[in-house]
């Protein structure tokens, strides 16, 4: 509500300043001669800028159409106006629609001085307006052509809105669901991880940069935002060297050397220092090291929030740290244009650290083409054609239902016939039509998706829907708490009469979208309020039950993997959720997806993740002395990399061809042993048996997704390459050991044909 006033305040108070302003006299634009490079044209454009307008560039301000952090205190539209007519701001987040675009555009580059044009960002996160499964449900693919196809799709929606940059992907890596933010990230394996933010950043900034519909993408957030402690968002981050090179700073590294335009810092300390204040990680990693040449945003406020951290005493201090650290632009800290130029004159910030992020941020600019039109970005014809255009829309499904990861399937109790008699479908998420547009979606519209009654509609016309509860008290939206309901029980009493008078059941639980996303952690991950029990009465009167399971994150399903005959994980897949589920569950689409997330027993386990160290003690051993719990499997319930099929595929003839080292060749026949034709996930992991610092037990370094038709068998071959053998040294230093390495090929994490080879 808080919100929502002040954000119309500001509205009304942006619209009218907007129109009662009066023209201020225009300077002379600056003059570049068109064919110098974009370095010339930057040394020519720095040379002609005051310190007031360089430090103008290194700020960004929040538009208030819309919120994606702490509303800020000092943070007056009036200011912010003036501030953009004065040329002090060089970037905006959360405008909405070509119309306002355009008229901030307008002010930047026809009444500052030096007509600069703006930046546009925005968390274009999984898709704009056509929504895609959320980016976890979207790794679940594994295909990276349909993720980079999605991120393409979201970047012409949101260039076609004015938006020219994302804050998107997220390429933290996540091995605790109970961090809300893991919905945004693709999971907890770094191998994969780093193909797939390439394969975003690709989307998103397509092949011409300059195009009117590929926008700059950013790698967020540099870095250890997902080792949170205890999975709490914004929590300190406390991680070894090891983790840091090996598990963290490897998509990074990856996005880098695809071109991402931007890296965006992180509101956690890591080992101590905030991330924001690093100089470590964003001057000596990033910039010298990996030579990034794009520049780096902190994220909302983050350097303001280095005060609470104790790390900074006030705005002033937090604007010297951050700047010398290495962050270029300042979102919604009001640090730098407040004090970067006393600064400057007294010597505590070198010009040079001004002029580096300065030019950093204008070659972005340029590569954008925002300085040969700064409108290429504001067509509102574009805007008309493009959004929910129905080619977005057949991908958003196809992405969708590839996302769908079939978790159990005993007797093979799915697919349903489709002229099955009398299906039940029961929970509080099967008519929801909004939750199955997850979290992070502030581009798009709310209750638009198809939702699972409606999916199955289009199959069957003998569906009966009850709720059976309601999940959630009140309304619910992106900056508020969600609010679960705990107690009303009115609606169990027509779901379990349905549930007996009905042939099948369709269960759909799992949690409301916004339960994810930033600043939802939890610390409980079982069905949300009144679900599990829900479940476990309609289980009493009708065994014949498929769980759809609509989550953000992996939740605890122990009771019903060991109960319930069909299981079918779907995240919340977007604007084509129904269709996609029920194009599943009738077999139209015969299930391919992988966790790429472990699935836990239960909470305490976390974090848990595949790719352990082994202990000294790794067990099992009959007396009480090994590494485990004394009440919990040390087993996950589903593992990485775990996911079935309506098919069924074998893996045989393993081969390992070492005779070249540079380029070892392992080979492996898969077949489609069953009747139908399917898609496989085949995966093949390492393990690096002994080296100098310890390596973990398994590490994903191959992954190949393949169609194969009913008896269809193909040979697959995988190459390793020292970037594949290799890891860091608690220096940071990438070495390749000699000795012998185990090979795993096969369908999921824990289970495959083995092998092994030397290194010499
Ligand atoms: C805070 C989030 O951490 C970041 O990911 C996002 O891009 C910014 N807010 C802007 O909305």
């Amino acid at each position: 509500m808080k919100r929502i006033k002040c954000c119309t305040y500001y509205f009304i108070f942006f619209a009218s300043f907007l129109f009662s302003c009066k023209e201020v006299p225009k300077q002379e634009p600056v003059k570049l001669k068109d064919n110098s490079s974009f370095e010339q044209k930057i040394n020519a454009l720095l040379q002609q800028m005051t310190l007031e307008e360089k430090i103008g560039q290194m700020n960004q301000y929040n538009g208030f159409w819309e919120i994606t952090g702490p509303v800020p205190k000092n943070g007056d539209a009036k200011k912010k106006y003036d501030h953009l007519r004065k040329g002090l701001v060089g970037a905006v987040l959360n405008v909405k629609g070509v119309k306002n675009v355009r008229k901030l555009q307008e002010i930047a580059v026809k009444e500052t001085r030096l007509g600069i044009p703006l930046l546009f960002g925005f968390d274009v996160i999984h898709g704009h307006k056509t929504l895609f499964p959320i980016p976890l449900g979207e790794a679940a693919s594994w295909d990276l052509s349909i993720i980079e196809n999605s991120a393409r799709i979201a970047a012409i929606e949101a260039s076609a809105v004015g938006i020219n940059w994302t804050f998107a992907p997220m390429v933290d890596i996540s091995r605790d669901a109970r961090w809300g933010r893991c919905m945004e990230g693709a999971g907890e394996d770094t191998y994969l991880g780093s193909k797939i933010g390439v394969a975003r950043i690709k989307g998103f900034q397509g092949t011409d940069l300059s195009a009117n519909n590929t926008i700059a993408a950013t790698a967020k957030h540099f870095a250890g935002y997902g080792f949170a402690e205890a999975g709490r968002d914004y929590n300190t981050v406390d991680i070894g060297t090891s983790t840091l090179y090996n598990i963290i700073l490897p998509t990074f590294k990856a996005a880098v050397e695809s071109g991402v335009k931007t890296v965006m810092n992180s509101f956690n300390v890591v080992n101590g220092i905030p991330a924001t204040g690093n100089k470590f990680l964003q001057r000596d990693v990033l910039k010298e090291s990996w030579k990034f040449n794009g520049f780096v945003v902190s994220d909302w406020g983050s350097g303001l929030e280095m005060i609470d951290h104790g790390f900074a005493k006030d705005l002033k201090q937090v604007a010297e740290i951050s700047v010398n650290a290495g962050s270029d632009m300042d979102m919604e800290s009001y640090a730098y244009v407040a004090h970067l130029k006393g600064l400057v004159e007294t010597g505590k910030v070198d010009i040079k650290i001004i002029d580096d992020a300065v030019r950093r941020i204008l070659r972005v600019k340029f590569e954008l083409g925002l300085f040969d039109d700064p409108y290429r970005y504001c067509d509102e014809k574009r805007e008309k054609d493009l959004i929910y255009n129905p080619t977005h829309i057949a991908a958003a499904l196809d992405v969708a239902k590839k996302s769908i990861v079939l978790l159990k399937n005993e007797n093979q109790f799915l697919p349903l016939i489709k002229t099955q008699n009398k299906i039940a479908v029961i929970g509080p998420l099967g008519a929801d039509k909004n939750s199955p547009l997850g979290s992070w979606r502030i581009g798009s519209d709310d209750s638009t998706a198809i939702s699972v009654v409606e999916g199955l509609e289009k199959y069957s016309n003998n569906i009966t829907y009850a709720k059976g509860a309601e999940l959630v008290i009140g309304k619910t939206d992106f900056i508020n708490e969600v609010k679960i309901n705990e107690t009303d029980t009115t609606g169990f009493y027509e779901a379990i009469q349905l549930a007996k008078n009905s042939e099948v059941v369709i269960m759909v639980l799992g949690e409301h979208g916004f339960q994810s996303g930033e600043g939802r952690s939890r610390s409980k991950l079982d069905l949300p309020g009144l679900q599990q029990q829900l479940l476990e009465e309609v289980y009493k009167v009708n065994k014949k039950i498929v769980l759809v399971v609509m989550s953000g994150r992996p939740l605890i399903l122990t009771w019903a993997d060991k109960n319930i005959p069909a299981i079918v994980q779907t995240w919340q897949l977007g604007t084509q959720s129904g269709h996609a589920i029920a194009q599943v569950l009738f077999g139209d689409y015969n299930p391919s997806g992988k966790l790429p997330m472990t699935f836990p027993r239960s909470v305490g386990q976390l974090p848990i993740y595949y790719n352990t160290y082994n202990t000294g003690r790794p067990g099992p051993k009959t007396e009480v002395f090994w590494s485990h719990y004394g009440d919990e499997s040390n087993e996950p319930l589903y593992p990485f990399g775990y996911g079935l099929s309506y098919s069924t595929f074998s893996y045989t003839n393993l081969k390992i061809n070492d005779a070249d080292q540079t380029a070892i060749k392992v080979t492996v026949t898969v077949k489609n042993t069953s009747k139908v034709d399917g898609e496989e996930v085949a995966q093949l992991y390492i393990r690096d048996k002994i080296a100098s610092t310890v390596r973990p037990i398994k590490e994903l370094k191959g992954f190949n997704k393949l169609l194969l038709k009913a008896g269809e068998q193909k040979q697959l071959e995988f190459i390793l390459k020292p970037a594949e053998l290799g890891f860091y040294t608690n220096e940071g230093k990438f070495v390749l050991e000699p000795g012998e390495f185990d090979i795993m090929v096969g369908t999921n994490s824990t289970t495959g044909l083995k092998g092994s080879f030397t290194l010499k």
